[in-house]
């Protein structure tokens, strides 16, 4: 049951109305269900019951300490892509050997920090990043476990700022070089040679291109294993989409379906790296309208959140759904949503129709739980918003509201400009 919906015009967040919450804790929120979380957790698990599998949620998505806390308790994974995304899944209690670790530009220190933590596995993207990894496993006297991440060349059909299996994509080794990489990497004394590794992109509504991606990939293991190359794990990456607006991405259980039967009889360890199927529809932001702006050609909503909090319209183009946390009758407008950013850049929504809005309403902006919070950044000198979890009646600040103080951390002034 979805946890965001209306009980006599009033917009709650499973049993609380989001009003009471965006008092109490102010706008522009981040509120996130409990419920939602852990539902779309287990579909996953329930889809790859039976399948040898690890989930590994991707912090890119959402990587509030609680958030991760919540799906550690649970047995979720984690995948990381910074050494600062590796402090927090630990520190949320996901075990090292559940984090795997991908990105194409891992630095000296974080791959130490890795090694030293016992993660599960690399993946890495270059053979000059596997050369590293193999000598820092060796000035550290360990063995680092790698899979090589390769670049199917399959079109997800997304958008091509997330689409990142085509072969002019950075990321990722040509698959048509994997056997010639792999035998590097076997050849290295320091590597231990665990899996296969891919991600194609992100927002996928269809089943075809984790089919076609997957076939290759399988076929890809088969080869080195004749080779006399261990393939244990193969790990799929994240990528399944979510309805932002009249989209009907298949569910975990279509997906697993769908691959399964390929992955038969291959004695495969499967890895899964969803991050906005898990959180994305798990949290909405919610705005305050400051004024209402009429211009001859059009009518603008300016509401307390931006482009710093949400960034997705701006950079993407990307559709959220906009509901107003009080439902009314008045007429219906057509009107841009824009922050209070100085830039042209800065809306929320455009030419979005809503019955009429006025000073003081709230709005919630929907699907906002994956790639919100971690890509808002304090532009304009814009303190971050709060997050919030509920969990059935009650609900709990699960990161506060920056503070004027927090934009001048870590900041110096120097002794000449002292005097
Ligand atoms: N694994 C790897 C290696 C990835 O690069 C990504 C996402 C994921 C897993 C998780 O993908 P998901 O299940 O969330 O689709 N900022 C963009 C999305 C960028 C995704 C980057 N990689 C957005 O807001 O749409």
């Amino acid at each position: 049951m979805h946890a965001f919906k209306y009980k006599n015009s009033e917009l709650y967040a499973e049993d609380v109305p989001v009003r009471k919450i965006a008092e109490a804790v102010g706008t522009p929120v981040y509120i996130y269900s409990h419920d939602t979380l852990l539902r779309h957790f287990n579909a996953y698990r329930e889809a790859f019951n039976g399948q040898p599998h690890t989930i590994c949620f991707a912090l890119k998505a959402n990587s509030n300490l609680a958030i991760l806390r919540l799906l550690a308790r649970n047995g979720c994974g984690a995948d990381v892509v910074s050494g600062g995304e590796l402090h927090l899944a630990l520190k949320a209690g996901i075990p090292s050997g559940k984090i795997v670790y991908a990105g194409v530009g891992k630095t000296e220190n974080e791959i130490a920090q890795a090694l030293k933590a016992g993660i599960l596995m690399f993946n890495i993207e270059s053979s000059d990043e596997m050369l590293a990894i193999n000598e820092i496993a060796g000035r550290m006297k360990k063995k680092a476990p790698i899979a090589l991440r390769v670049n199917p060349d399959i079109d997800p059909e997304t958008h091509p700022y997330i689409s990142t299996g085509l072969k002019e994509s950075k990321f990722g080794i040509p698959i048509e070089e994997a056997l010639e990489h792999y035998q590097l990497a076997r050849k290295l004394p320091n590597l231990n040679v665990l899996g296969i590794h891919k991600h194609i992109g992100s927002q996928i509504t269809t089943i075809r291109p984790f089919v076609d991606a997957l076939q290759k990939v399988i076929s890809l293991a088969k080869t080195l294993r004749s080779h006399g190359i261990a393939i244990d794990y193969i790990d799929m990456g994240g990528g399944l989409g979510i309805p932002y607006r009249n989209e009907h991405p298949p569910h975990p259980s279509e997906l697993s379906k769908a691959i399964l039967p390929l992955m038969k009889d291959g004695n495969f360890n499967l890895i899964l790296e969803p991050g906005r199927s898990i959180s994305g529809n798990a949290g909405v932001l919610v705005t305050k309208v400051l004024y209402i702006k009429k211009h001859p050609q059009k009518e603008f909503v300016i509401i307390d959140g931006g482009m710093n909090d949400l960034i997705r319209p701006s950079l993407y183009n990307a559709y959220h759904n906009v509901l107003p946390v009080k439902k009314n009758n008045r007429k219906k407008v057509v009107s841009d949503l824009v922050g209070p950013i100085c830039e042209s850049g800065d809306f929320l929504a455009k030419n979005r129709e809503l019955n009429k809005v006025s000073r003081g309403d709230l709005l919630a902006v929907m699907s906002a739980g994956a790639y919100g919070f971690t890509m808002s950044s304090n532009y304009n000198s814009r303190p971050r918003v709060a997050e919030v979890l509920v969990k059935g009646r009650e609900f709990f600040v699960i990161r506060e509201r920056e503070t004027y103080s927090d934009l001048i951390r870590g900041s110096r002034i120097p002794e000449f400009l002292k005097q």
